[in-house]
């Protein structure tokens, strides 16, 4: 049975507060309850920074819901500073426990669990436009990556249109710890994860924007990534809101930003691009992908059907690097559909194994650069508000 918003206000009727005689939903503590299937998020809020209360409490709201209202449901709980509401309370009085001259001037939205703490880079796939490979392009990079030996993840934070479970032909249901977190699945070397694993994607259509920013980040806090040398994210098309909350919640090494050679979709590149520069998330590259066709029975042929060299010209346009084309073959397409990436062909043969291999090693490429040269991303926490 679906879980009602009064269901967890109840549950956390029974939480009471460390330094007082009430609860916290009578303290007016609880904010921005979002409920959706088994997902639950919301934020306690306090009137000073104390990081051991907001740990004794976001403990006793998980054991209150797992106890009160479904032992399996998935909590996101956040914490924030919120000064001026707990002033407000009984004419400026301390009115709640524990509070006293210890006041900050300054509201401050305090530091949410760290996301991916066991990755080394983090690095999103991006595209402006749908369609143009962006799913393809992050699973043959992250089985490119883990072809070098390396340890590497990979999510599908595209809710509305999930395509991992099709691409590595995988559809299980992932485990839960005793932790009550999810164990990623692993094909092909990589560990991965789908929300079209947990949700049903004709489900998700109607979820709107901070529903759907709060899943991914449950996928990312609430998940056993454990030790990797990289994290791959396919992010949803597009440069909206979803993709920004998402660029702007995670600390990204870099984003490889995908398109065809069409205007279309370069302009809608462009602006994917520009979002990145916008806050401050290194670009390492654009990729051109269905950059020429090359028919199966003529493998030396090369038709530019889309154009030529569109995406190539745009890095140089931009100031970006230009990280690979990856030709339009009919293997490309089947390997996706059958579960197996290209790239994981044992002798490389396709001109597109060998386009993917020779992306990822750019890839590596770019992350050495950017890590010597810069300092690692800032993450800018955004309250999602229901
Ligand atoms: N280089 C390519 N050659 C052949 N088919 C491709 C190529 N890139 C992508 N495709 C196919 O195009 C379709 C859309 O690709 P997908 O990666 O799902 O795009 P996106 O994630 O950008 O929506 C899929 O069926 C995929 O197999
Ligand atoms: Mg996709």
């Amino acid at each position: 049975m679906a879980i009602k918003k009064q269901q967890i206000r109840t549950a956390l009727t029974h939480v009471m507060h460390p330094q007082g005689d009430k609860d916290l939903v009578t303290l007016n503590m609880i904010e921005d309850l979002v409920v959706q299937d088994k997902f639950i998020t919301f934020t306690i809020d306090l009137p000073e920074k104390n990081p051991k209360l907001e740990n004794t409490l976001k403990e006793k709201c998980r054991e209150a819901i797992h106890k009160f209202v479904d032992k399996d449901a998935v909590l996101d709980i956040t914490t924030a500073v919120n000064i001026s509401k707990f002033n407000k309370q009984e004419n400026g009085k301390a009115a709640f426990p524990g509070q006293g001259h210890r006041q900050k001037k300054q509201q401050k939205r305090d530091e949410p669990e760290e996301v991916f703490p066991g990755v080394d880079n983090i690095i999103a796939v991006a595209s402006g436009k749908g369609g143009v490979g962006k799913s393809t392009v992050a699973v043959n990079l992250a089985c490119g990556l883990a072809r070098t030996g390396a340890k590497v993840g990979l999510l599908d934070t595209d809710i509305y249109g999930p395509s991992i479970p099709t691409m590595f032909d995988s559809h299980e249901r992932p485990n839960i710890t005793a932790h009550k977190k999810l164990i990623p699945l692993k094909k092909h070397g990589v560990h991965f994860l789908s929300m079209g694993l947990l949700v049903d994607p004709d489900q998700a259509m109607i979820w709107r924007g901070p529903m759907v920013t709060s899943a991914v980040k449950q996928f990312m806090q609430e998940v056993e990534w454990g030790e990797l040398d990289y994290m791959v994210l396919d992010l949803p098309p597009g440069t909206g809101d979803v993709q920004l909350t998402i660029v702007q919640t995670v600390p990204l090494t870099g984003a490889v930003v995908v398109s065809t050679p069409q205007t279309v979709a370069l302009d809608d590149a462009r602006k994917g691009v520009a979002m990145f520069k916008k806050v401050n998330v290194p670009v390492l590259g654009i990729v051109e992908n269905m950059a020429y066709f090359v028919p199966p029975d003529m493998p030396d042929k090369k038709y530019h059907i889309f154009g030529k060299h569109g995406a190539r010209e745009l890095a140089k346009r931009i100031g970006t690097n230009f990280l690979g084309e990856i030709p339009l073959e009919q293997s490309v397409r089947e390997s996706g559909d059958s579960g197996k990436p290209i790239v994981m062909e044992e002798d490389l043969k396709s001109k597109s194994a060998q386009a993917f291999v020779e992306l990822s090693n750019n890839v590596i490429q770019q992350l050495a650069i950017r890590n010597k040269e810069q300092a690692a991303t800032e993450k800018i926490d955004i309250k999602i508000k229901p």
